[in-house]
């Protein structure tokens, strides 16, 4: 089994992180107090209690509800700091982070505080730790394509610093169409697209994430190797799919770890990446979803992995060129 060292030596991007899903529990604590906010759990241990999910909703409602404790500039640049810090001690040197501006403007928190504090977060993580990001602007699925609209026409200044827009929340029922026009309108804006699909819903919402959002990566897409046709497309146009098993745990989208289907990916030629989506709520950040497929994968296959990041990432092709070096030279040190 791959050295644990290895893994955390062995230079990686991360494509599928959602900011608001690495606020720890201690920073909870500490931003409610800052902000003077009420959080319904007496303590750390008893909101790390709470952490027990049968499905998305069910941490959806907890996530949501977590989020509230973030109001300030001040506290978006923490929250990404805070992350950044971590990431860079896994080994991440780029990281394509999703943030759910309808969260915070739907509490009357400005777009621009949401989106300047991680900005300036991005930014001092970059001077301090070399890591270099993007930011990626989810629209939230439950809620309707007005709302995006407004969430889009809202982000307009900040368009020169967002890579892309993205689609997550309660997936099941809210399938990609309901996005098609906003999406569109995000492309013609020259946003890339990415969207969580087939995570718990079924691989229509795949063909319709591929077909009518027309995006240029696919966050989870478990569900997809349901159908034969639908893996054949998927790998035959080098989508790359952001998986994330820690947090399918957690989800109950497998029920062991040891038959997360990461091997069955590789093996039809999917371009898989590992990723921890909201690694405060699902027990570990990217590095420890690298040590969880361990026993899964050769050493090779995680070295495509790591490759897979950078090859799936919205770097330019010199970046990529570098830092696809810079896997294969730590690859073949040791
Ligand atoms: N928002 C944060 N994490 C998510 C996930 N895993 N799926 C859908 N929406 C999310
Ligand atoms: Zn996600």
């Amino acid at each position: 089994m791959t050295d644990p060292a290895f893994i955390v030596g062995l230079p990686k991007a991360e494509l599928h992180l959602h900011i608001e899903g690495s606020l720890e529990p201690e920073q909870m604590f500490s931003f409610a107090r800052r902000n003077r906010i009420d959080i319904p759990f007496p303590s750390v241990e008893e909101l790390r209690a709470a952490y027990r999910f049968s499905r998305l909703q069910d941490f959806l409602d907890i996530y949501y509800q977590g989020a509230s404790v973030l109001r300030e500039e001040e506290d978006f640049h923490d929250l990404a700091m805070a992350y950044f810090a971590r990431a860079h001690a896994d080994g991440v040197v780029h990281a394509e982070i999703f943030f759910d501006p309808q969260t915070h403007t739907s509490r009357g928190v400005p777009f621009g505080t949401v989106a300047d504090g991680l900005l300036a977060g991005m930014k001092a993580a970059e001077a301090r730790f070399g890591i270099t990001s993007r930011l990626i602007l989810c629209f939230l699925r439950h809620l309707d394509e007005a709302d995006a609209f407004a969430t889009l026409d809202a982000a307009e200044p900040w368009f020169d610093r967002i890579a892309a827009v993205g689609l997550d929340s309660s997936e099941l029922g809210h399938p990609p169409s309901k996005f098609a026009r906003v999406f569109g309108a995000a492309a013609d804006a020259g946003l890339r697209r990415v969207a969580h699909a087939g995570e718990e819903g079924p691989p229509d919402y795949v063909w319709q994430a591929l077909d009518l959002l027309h995006v240029d990566r696919l966050d989870h897409g478990n569900r997809a190797l349901e159908d034969p046709d639908l893996v054949t497309r998927l790998a035959r146009s080098g989508m790359t799919l952001t998986v994330c098993p820690l947090s399918n745990l957690k989800l109950c989208v497998v029920d062991d770890v040891a038959r997360h289907p990461i091997a069955a990916m590789l093996a039809k030629g999917l371009r898989a990446t590992i990723n921890s989506d909201d690694p405060a709520y699902f027990g570990g950040y990217v590095a420890d979803n690298y040590r969880a497929i361990a026993p899964l994968v050769s050493r090779d296959q995680m070295v495509t992995l790591a490759r897979n990041s950078f090859l799936g990432s919205f770097l330019d092709d010199a970046a990529v060129t570098r830092h696809l070096a810079a896997v294969d030279a730590f690859a073949g040190a040791c």
